[in-house]
């Protein structure tokens, strides 16, 4: 994949107080490619996807797309590069249908899209194409999703975040309350879009399965800074899991 990153960023910084988060961290995310971003708890991975997502202002680095500098000044200017977002609380309104929850804040044609008969048709047959792409058509559109399992749940997330046709898309630990064959399918779904030409990066920390089945390369983050970089088919968990906790250091010193 000798192509050019959709997302990099170069050299980000980011301290809250005295807590070095993020430290001169580089990355990329190439189109069709699934990047892992894995580390120990609190090693920075959801402040780098919130830098990613425009919730985070990085003290210092540049943040790039599709080859230019770009400032993000909020959340709103990522999705407008079709950055898209899946946090691990999935921010789902339980007592909304599936379909209210793939359109939610983001009116499709007007102040009332759900006001109108027509437009909840429309919206619901978006819905239906979209959960069709991505062989999900057993979910149902109209009950709450509050009363579906974690794995629905999950689904309708990843659905919600490609329905705009995005660039991007970045999960923070989308497998974290999955069943293994719950995450099983996770893992093809996001298989899926990036053979779709999209760039994708997760955070897990299911590194002996999910990682290394599903992820293209690993990035390591400890204590805010990459410490290793590895091409997912040629790596063993356990020499992941190594360079999470600082073990075995220098077996491979990519940066
Ligand atoms: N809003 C904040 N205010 C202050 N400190 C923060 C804030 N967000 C994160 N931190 C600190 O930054 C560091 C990195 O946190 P972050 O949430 O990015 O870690 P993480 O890798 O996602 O961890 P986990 O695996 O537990 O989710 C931690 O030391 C954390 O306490
Ligand atoms: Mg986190």
């Amino acid at each position: 994949m000798g192509t050019e990153p959709l997302l990099e960023l170069r050299n980000i910084s980011k301290a809250f107080g005295g807590v070095q988060a993020l430290k001169d961290v580089s990355l990329q995310i190439r189109p069709g490619e699934v990047v892992g971003l894995v580390g120990d708890n609190g090693a920075g991975k959801s402040s780098l996807i919130k830098t990613m997502s425009g919730i985070l202002r990085p003290d210092t680095g540049e943040f790039r797309f599709q080859g230019n500098a770009v400032d993000l000044k909020g959340p709103n200017d990522a999705k407008q590069l079709g950055i898209q977002t899946v946090y691990q609380d999935l921010a789902l309104c339980d007592n909304l249908d599936a379909v209210q929850n793939l359109f939610l804040g983001r009116e499709l044609v007007g102040p009332r899209v759900f006001g109108s008969r027509v437009k909840r048709a429309e919206a619901q047959k978006r819905s239906r194409e979209v959960l069709r792409r991505l062989r999900l058509d057993s979910i149902s559109l109209t009950r709450p999703v509050g009363a579906m399992s974690g794995g629905q749940r999950q689904n309708i997330a990843i659905a919600r975040s490609i329905l705009w046709k995005p660039n991007v898309v970045l999960f923070d630990e989308p497998t974290a309350a999955l069943s293994h064959t719950a995450a099983e399918q996770v893992g093809l779904l996001i298989r899926q879009l990036a053979d779709e030409g999209l760039g994708v990066l997760v955070v897990s920390h299911d590194i002996h399965q999910f990682v290394v089945e599903v992820t293209d390369r690993v990035v390591v983050l400890r204590l805010g800074r990459v410490v290793s970089e590895f091409e997912s088919k040629s790596v063993s968990g356990e020499t992941i899991v190594n360079a999470m906790v600082g073990g075995n250091e220098g077996v491979n010193s990519a940066r």
